[in-house]
């Protein structure tokens, strides 16, 4: 016997595509994530995909027809598909496909095809199910191939053949651990050993839309699963290289480092319950990219990476380009981020001075505290005595970031005296000595001999300047 989902349709769109189904005599149903995330009991997205035996852009238009606002269709004809928006929810139509993909490109070979076609065509099981929109059936959940046991069992499988399925459409893939980590649940086996068949087929995929699934895999409480997916199946290989190179540890005359792969993985799910800022997320996950290359053993000091936030900070901006992330404040944050992700822990293993914690606080301003939240992420260690240390000392910094900003106002630091200041003051043309006289006086500050103020500032730079062999005009 059919299961009846009447009561997840009570939003009123789904009783207006029934009957613009109804006047235009085909049948419809909302098929995908609308119903997975019902079954599952998840927070609706926003977003319902609705499916026609027959043209998705004619149903479209007669829902805009019956709808009181008539909203306007977007149609694309050349996916045979239309979308318009209702309160708030974007609704997309496309009609039954049966369809095959090309071997090099993501464009679809399209024929009109039953619903059966259709939900065979589509990714998981999972996401097959739908529910019926059509006068005799409403609300009976169409399931050919048992997706709400796989549901219930919380497994990805594909209704095809896997290696069809992600063959067709390689973005799957990434989709198949995206879920998996979101939804907590595991990809049935036949269906990885597919994924690292076929992992090379990710490279027709645009950066966008991979950034698009790391963005998402990063925003779970858990990114870890998704990365160790990623890493088994060899994808994370061929996406960031960068990421993999760091999985090893190297002995050389009983020394050893690190691994610095599962390192990064544990900053950043240590991460998560601080921040959701999925920036913050990415400075995590890059923030060690910098020790492959950098590392070095010499007998010495052992293991040593040394430059390692710098040269980090510049592979940054190459991911991003390569991955055609934004190259705009976005970028320039994570690559400070990472730039300066060694500067607490390195100050808070000494005695931490206000002169250090001023520094910080000038290099990273408004992103201070967000560099410590990387940073307490950043300990991993387990023995519990050092763990301990490092919070303790951590809590002192952050202490004394607050007192040093309420005192000194470097976080937005702005110079006391201008460089128009100090030619008037000594009748000078732009020239070196304004730039060493300027630079005296933030060192000056930093450094606690002098407060952030104008008077002490003036006071500063006669001194220096008369060092100098500078002399102040008097008026
Ligand atoms: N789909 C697919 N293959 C893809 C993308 C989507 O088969 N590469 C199908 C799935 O049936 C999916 C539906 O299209 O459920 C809608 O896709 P989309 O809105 O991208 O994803 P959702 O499953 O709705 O989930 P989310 O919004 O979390 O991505």
């Amino acid at each position: 016997m059919s299961k009846n989902f009447k009561i997840a349709l009570e939003n009123k769109i789904f009783e207006i595509v029934s009957k613009a189904s109804q006047e235009l005599g085909l049948e419809s149903y909302v098929i995908g994530g609308f119903v997975r995330d019902y079954l599952l009991q998840r927070d609706f997205k926003k977003d319902i995909d609705i499916v026609a035996i027959g043209s998705g852009i004619d149903l479209a238009l007669k829902v805009s027809e019956l709808l009181p606002n008539k909203p306007k269709v977007q149609v694309f004809k050349n996916y045979g598909t239309a979308m318009l928006r209702y309160k708030e929810i974007d609704i997309e139509f496309v009609g039954a496909r049966k369809e095959s993909y090309s071997e090099n490109s993501r464009n679809p070979v399209v024929e009109n095809g039953t619903l059966e076609d259709d939900q065979n065509r589509r990714d998981f099981t999972i996401n097959a199910l739908a529910f019926s929109l059509n006068q005799n059936n409403y609300g009976d959940l169409i399931d050919p191939f048992d997706g709400l046991t796989d549901l219930q069992n919380k497994i990805l499988r594909t209704p095809l053949n896997p290696d069809i399925t992600y063959s067709d459409d390689p973005l799957r893939m990434m989709r198949a651990i995206r879920f998996a980590t979101q939804l907590n649940f595991v990809i049935e086996e036949e269906s990885l050993k597919a994924i690292e068949r076929n992992k090379e087929r990710i490279k027709i995929i645009s950066g966008e839309r991979i950034v698009d699934e790391l963005n998402k895999i990063l925003s779970t409480p858990k990114p870890s699963i998704g990365f160790l997916l990623l890493y088994k199946t060899g994808l994370l290989d061929i996406i960031l290289p960068e990421l993999t190179a760091l999985n090893n540890v190297e002995e050389i005359e009983g020394h050893t480092h690190k691994n610095n792969f599962y390192h990064t993985l544990e900053v950043v799910d240590n991460i998560c319950p601080n921040t959701d800022d999925v920036w913050l997320r990415w400075a995590a996950l890059l923030h060690d990219i910098g020790k492959a290359p950098t590392k070095r053993f010499n007998k010495k000091q052992g293991w040593t990476f040394h430059g390692h936030e710098f040269l980090g900070s510049k592979m940054v901006r190459k991911i991003f380009e390569r991955l055609h992330m934004p190259l705009n404040q976005k970028m320039k944050f994570v690559a400070k981020m990472v730039m300066l992700s060694s500067r607490p822990i390195v100050l808070s293993e000494d005695i931490v001075t206000d002169s250090a914690v001023r520094r910080l606080v000038f290099d990273a301003g408004e992103d201070v505290d967000n560099l410590m939240t990387l940073c307490e992420a950043d300990i991993t260690t387990k023995n519990p005595a050092k763990f301990k240390k490092y919070h303790s000392n951590f809590d002192i910094v952050r202490r004394k970031i607050i007192e040093v900003e309420e005192r000194d106002h470097v976080r937005n630091f702005q110079p006391p005296i201008t460089g128009e200041e100090i030619m008037e003051i000594f009748n000078l043309q732009p020239s070196r000595e304004i730039g060493v006289l300027k630079e005296a006086v933030k060192e000056a500050i930093l450094e606690g001999e002098i407060p952030n103020e104008y008077q002490a500032a003036y006071d500063f730079i006669l001194a220096k300047a008369e060092k100098m062999g500078l002399k102040k005009v008097t008026k």
